[in-house]
């Protein structure tokens, strides 16, 4: 989109087309904020306290959306992105900032966005949980695969930058790269690739997302001559949505993650947290509490938090709406010889219901980006836990919750900020939340 008539009128300062702006701070999404008369503009690209010339690309009624052009003041923090594909590629959105900067950023976001959203002023933020490393971190990554090329889409349309490799990736997968480009020139219509590596055992799963069935036997063979030993299962699958399913699966369907003293079974089909480098300090953040009689996890996954948290627990359940996960679960807990957790496979909002009169110390949730559900919200004042930890991936959602819990009873104790996801505006974090006496 061109250029806003308005605004452009109004530059005095900077070359035709850019418009002069002076960057404030970064906001959710990594934009930079800066303000030209008395409309708010988002500066992608742009570092804290420094003065740019900007191309608007939007302006909307009550802000403006711009890239930038030309830094004419850097910031303290700007630095020279690391991967080529940078200021293209729609992965990342902060490469450009100092791995410090980008978490004091994100630590000013998630306070404003509590204060904003959820009315908590000055909220109890403790010392963050940085990424142990701040490129090569992921361990599970979905390439997108378009017109023969194999990437990631780009920020500005929907089209694939081609790549050879991506610097948050694990460089193991980056070294799969060069067979899954090979494997893709073979495969009809095929839309993405998904990979999970394993750091524990060297070894990869992958998923093949097409809208037509793959021949089984073609699959079979292009593991076998395509892929390396290491790539130990495949499957075909289609998407609906945001929903993949399953057609069907070549070799071992699971991979085992160990971190610290505890051992991971995680099949192709659960989810995992993908950064590799702060598992373990993720795991302590939300286990390492006072112990209580009986507590629930919400939202558990394969089991990544229930399992540490037994050990403070006379006895827990966890919950997902994933079989697979669920399944992984179960196992994780024999895995790990713990005989006081049980996990089921119900939404969160049955689960709750199912406790509904029952006393409980502890209830951990850690729901996807839309949040908790009214009704679980609902529920979960109504049952009254003692201690609530929320994991969130999401500061808005977040914010809006604790409104809620806050306005329940819950006094928010203290909040951390994880850094899972470095080099993107993603925040994750988590908040412990008492009922007040
Ligand atoms: C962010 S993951 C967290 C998993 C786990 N806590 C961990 O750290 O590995 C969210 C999980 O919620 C599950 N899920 C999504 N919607 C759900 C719902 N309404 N009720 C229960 N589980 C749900 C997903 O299957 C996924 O395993």
């Amino acid at each position: 989109m061109r250029s806003s008539q308005s605004l452009e009128n109004q530059n005095q300062a900077s070359k035709e087309d850019n418009l002069r702006l002076s960057i404030e701070k970064l906001v959710y999404g990594g934009y930079g904020l800066a303000r030209h008369r008395d409309k708010v503009v988002l500066v992608r690209f742009s570092a804290p306290r420094e003065l740019v010339d900007a191309e608007i690309l939007q302006d909307k009624k009550d802000y403006a959306e711009a890239v930038v052009r030309n830094v004419v003041l850097p910031s303290s923090s700007r630095r020279e992105a690391p991967c080529p594909y940078f200021g293209i590629c729609g992965g990342c959105q902060l490469q450009h900032i100092d791995y410090n900067a980008q978490v004091e950023s994100k630590e000013s976001v998630l306070l404003e966005t509590l204060r904003k959203i959820g009315g908590i002023e000055n909220a109890p933020l403790e010392e963050s949980i940085q990424s142990g490393q701040e490129f090569g971190y992921r361990v599970r990554v979905q390439f997108k695969v378009k017109n023969g090329r194999l990437g990631f889409f780009r920020w500005d349309e929907h089209e694939v930058v081609d790549i050879d490799h991506c610097p948050v990736a694990h460089p193991r997968i980056n070294e799969l790269i060069g067979p899954l480009r090979e494997c893709a020139q073979h495969i009809r219509e095929l839309q993405e690739i998904h990979v999970t590596y394993s750091p524990t055992e060297d070894k990869f799963l992958v998923k093949f997302v097409t809208p037509t069935e793959v021949d089984r036997d073609f699959l079979n063979n292009l593991k076998e001559d395509c892929l390396p030993a290491d790539v130990v299962g495949v499957g075909d699958y289609s998407r609906l949505r945001t929903i993949l399913n399953r057609r069907f699966w070549i070799g071992k369907e699971y991979l085992f993650m160990n971190t610290g003293r505890w051992k991971y079974r995680v099949s192709a089909d659960s989810f995992f947290q993908v950064n590799w480098t702060l598992w373990d300090r993720f795991i302590t953040a939300v286990s390492d509490v006072e112990p209580f009689r009986k507590g629930i996890d919400l939202y558990c996954g394969v089991g990544f938090f229930t399992i540490p948290l037994s050990e403070r627990g006379n006895f827990i359940e966890g919950s997902d709406s994933s079989p697979s996960a669920v399944n992984d679960a179960e196992y994780n807990a024999k895995l790990n010889n713990r005989d006081n957790v049980v996990f089921m496979r119900a939404d969160a909002y049955r689960h709750l219901k199912s406790r509904g009169g029952e006393v409980l110390d502890l209830v951990v949730v850690d729901p996807p980006r839309s949040g908790l559900e009214k009704n679980e919200l609902e529920l979960l004042v109504k049952n009254k836990p003692e201690r609530i930890i929320y994991v969130s991936c999401n500061p808005s959602t977040l914010a809006r919750d604790l409104k809620s819990l806050i306005k329940n009873g819950y006094r928010l104790e203290k909040v951390r900020l994880v850094d899972m996801f470095p080099q993107t505006y993603h925040i994750e974090s988590v908040s412990y939340l008492r009922v007040q006496e």
